[in-house]
């Protein structure tokens, strides 16, 4: 693994090539559909549990990005075949079960990161969400106008990026915007919001972007674990664990929800919605 700005690239995953290669296909497959087709999933209700868009903050004062993603609920409860696009409900469903299993993995090694025992990220409930993202980035005409996604951490506790070999994707290294280059057969992971929150900023979240290209479309796989926003109201904060004299907690306690609803209304403008919960 090879940590650069709270980014890592993980090979030897177990997660095989074909399976990778067949979840890009497979969401490109959607995203080249008939308009006619696509309409039945298109939705800017949020409680929906898959939905088809574009921007999801293209009411807040933001500039648009020039992408469209699909967005499906996919643990604790997945979706039922049926309720998923046919071009790609197979796929979507072996990908997130496999990506599950990776991220409890990861979990795992997070934990001891932080001198807690393995499980703990896992029992305070850290690897029970996931929402799995397929984005589609067209070709550009005029990239320089544009992002592909502006500059944004995520709202997550951690995401699994399977990205294929176009590129574009940037981490915010030392205030300079470094490649995160496409490296075949490789997952990106990085820090959330709320892994930076529990951990008491012990984990940081990082700022990342997307450029805009001449050249697509790119697609992109963003698996997101994060607590279902509709089922829990239950509280994050720093670790108690971790808390001392001389490490006092940095955040207050907030809900999945509260947070997502913050970086939502917020919109991806550029800064952290992180600074609205320190205390
Ligand atoms: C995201 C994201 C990067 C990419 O979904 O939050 O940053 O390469 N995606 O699509
Ligand atoms: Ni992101």
């Amino acid at each position: 693994m090879h940590l650069k700005g709270g980014f890592f690239q993980v090979v030897n995953h177990g997660i095989q090539v074909s399976v990778l290669e067949e979840m890009i296909h497979g969401a490109r497959r959607f995203f080249e559909q008939d308009t006619k087709v696509k309409k039945k999933w298109y939705t800017r209700d949020r409680t929906k549990r898959v939905v088809y868009n574009c921007n999801f903050d293209l009411y807040s004062p933001t500039a648009a990005n020039w992408r469209d993603t699909t967005y499906s609920v996919m643990a604790p409860n997945p979706p039922a075949p049926e309720e998923l696009p046919d071009v790609c409900s197979e796929i979507l469903t072996d990908y997130s079960k496999q990506v599950m299993n990776l991220g409890c993995l990861l979990l795992e090694l997070l934990s001891e990161g932080l001198g807690l025992d393995p499980s703990y990220l896992e029992g305070i409930d850290c690897g029970e969400g996931l929402s799995v993202l397929c984005h589609y980035y067209p070709a550009c005409p005029q990239p320089e106008l544009t992002f592909g996604s502006s500059p944004h951490s995520d709202n997550d506790f951690f995401t699994i990026l399977l990205q294929d070999n176009l590129g574009g994707l940037q981490v915010l290294h030392q205030n300079q915007w470094v490649d995160v280059p496409p490296t075949p057969g490789a997952l990106v992971t990085n820090i959330g919001d709320l892994l930076q929150i529990i951990s008491n900023d012990k984990y940081k979240s990082s700022e990342h972007r997307v450029l805009a290209k001449r050249v697509g479309p790119r697609v992109s796989i963003a698996s997101f674990f994060t607590p279902d926003v509709r089922a829990t109201g239950k509280l994050y904060g720093p670790i108690k664990e971790l808390l001392s004299e001389e490490n006092p907690p940095k955040y207050r306690e907030t809900t999945a929800k509260e947070y997502t609803d913050y970086f939502r209304a917020k919109g991806l403008d550029g800064t952290s919605a992180l600074l609205h919960f320190k205390l």
